[in-house]
């Protein structure tokens, strides 16, 4: 039986196992998936001995997406343009790294929201990795503009500079949070701050009425920017469809099947 699994540290935590193993029975793939914690200086050995085992492919999360960009022998534009992989495929060509994040990200939004990116005014929250990766997927949608603020500013800035040739030119612009001028179709928050609870200081009139508003994390109850997106007319979105949906992209990329995931997503809701 073909062998995934997850790297990261901590692990335990993961819900990529249940999904995967949903996507799998639904689509009739033989496969296993399991959690594997490796070690902060251990993650090349960790998966160099997967592969050995016969691993076929592995995702990666925190803290080991920049080292399994360092560790792959090809990537793909999508993982080269975030610089960080999430996704490893393990074949004849060695070790390839793609990053499904923002293809998530966006799927989430067009499909499981219904909320179109083309011609709309977005507003992308932080510029670190998971900013990063959302930049070229988000920019392959066509929207009239993409905001990225961010606390440091200079960070945002190199983020413009590096995709004003990937279709950014016009479309991009950088700033600080309270650079931020008018209201958006889409504002996600892509900073880590929710994870302390911490709310980026962004003006409430970055919402209008129906504004759809994504915080990439996701918990048992909403974060405070989705409590503020919320009080000021926003839809507010969770993390969670974004995460079944980079796992759908990965599995497609693993098994050349793409599962249905809106059963999915409901039932790891059931989860949290
Ligand atoms: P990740 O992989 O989750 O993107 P990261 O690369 O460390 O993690 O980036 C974290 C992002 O969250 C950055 O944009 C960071 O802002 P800085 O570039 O100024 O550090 C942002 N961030 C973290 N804590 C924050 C907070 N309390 N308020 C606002 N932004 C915050």
């Amino acid at each position: 039986m073909d062998r995934y699994c997850v790297f990261g540290n901590p692990i335990a935590h993961s819900k990529s196992p249940d999904i995967h193993a949903a996507f799998a029975a639904q689509t009739g793939q033989q496969l296993t998936y399991d959690k594997r914690l490796a070690p902060l200086d251990g993650f090349a050995a960790a998966v160099h001995a997967f592969i050995a085992e016969g691993g076929k492919g592995a995702n990666v999360t925190v803290p080991f997406k920049l080292d399994a960009h360092k560790l792959a022998n090809a990537l793909t534009i999508r993982a080269q343009a975030a610089g960080a992989v999430n996704t490893l495929l393990f074949d004849a060509h060695g070790i390839t790294g793609d990053n499904t994040d923002g293809a998530g990200l966006v799927a989430d939004i067009t499909g499981n929201a219904g909320v179109a990116i083309a011609g709309r005014r977005l507003l992308l929250l932080g510029a670190g990795g998971a900013a990063r990766g959302a930049v070229l997927p988000i920019l392959e949608q066509r929207p009239a503009a993409l905001v990225i603020a961010n606390r440091t500013v200079a960070t945002a800035t190199a983020l413009v500079e590096q995709f004003a040739a990937l279709g950014g030119e016009g479309v991009l612009s950088a700033g600080g949070f309270g650079d931020i001028t008018g209201s958006f179709d889409i504002v996600v928050n892509a900073t880590s701050a929710s994870l302390q609870a911490d709310l980026p200081p962004i003006p409430a009139s970055v919402f209008h009425p129906g504004t759809l508003a994504l915080d990439m994390m996701y918990g048992k109850e909403p974060t405070v920017f989705l409590r503020f997106a919320a009080q000021h007319g926003a839809v507010p979105r969770d993390g969670l469809g974004m995460l079944v949906e980079q796992a759908a992209e990965a599995f497609a990329l693993w098994r050349g099947v793409r599962p249905d995931t809106a059963a999915v997503l409901a039932s790891i809701r059931q989860t949290l």
